[in-house]
């Protein structure tokens, strides 16, 4: 007959490796905040980003990155205002990158079948270009 603690030990060592779903990080790996823009951004790359904009991060973040989106005030959405310049001078395009990547808090991770790696820096391209006049 097996004993308990040979069970448990089975069942362990059958379990999947995989980091255990819960809810977004909210803190981001120092490597991550480093992480400079590895991609070199074109006018068609661009308008493909401002398209993943209008279908994604709109709803919330706003057409002109205000962050009056449509679903803010249902939502309870604390937002930034994107077009104020000081608004993510403190952060660094890596932040961004993996925030967007990940989802934070109440803001769901852009899926990789929607945006690549590519298309998430061309995001936060945009999304600092929503200060610039
Ligand atoms: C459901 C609403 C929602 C959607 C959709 C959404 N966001 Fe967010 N986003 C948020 C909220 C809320 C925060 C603040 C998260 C926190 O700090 O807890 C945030 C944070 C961010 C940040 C970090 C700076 C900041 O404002 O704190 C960036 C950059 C960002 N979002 C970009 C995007 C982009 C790009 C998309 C589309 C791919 C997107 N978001 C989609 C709600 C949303």
């Amino acid at each position: 007959m097996l004993k308990p603690f040979f069970c448990c030990t089975l069942l362990l060592a059958s379990s999947p490796q995989q980091p255990t779903p819960g809810p977004s990080p909210t803190v981001i790996p120092a490597e991550a905040v480093r992480m400079v823009n590895p991609v070199k951004t074109t006018p068609e790359s661009l308008a493909h980003a401002k398209k993943l904009y209008g279908y994604d991060c709109a709803l919330c973040h706003g057409t002109i990155g205000d962050g009056k989106g449509d679903a803010v005030a249902d939502m309870k959405l604390q937002m930034k205002d994107y077009t104020n310049p000081a608004t993510l001078k403190d952060m660094t395009d890596g932040e961004l990158f993996y925030i967007i990547r990940n989802g934070k808090g109440q803001m769901p991770a852009e899926e990789i079948a929607r945006a690549k790696d590519d298309d998430v820096w061309n995001l936060v391209v945009l999304v600092r270009s929503f200060s610039k006049k």
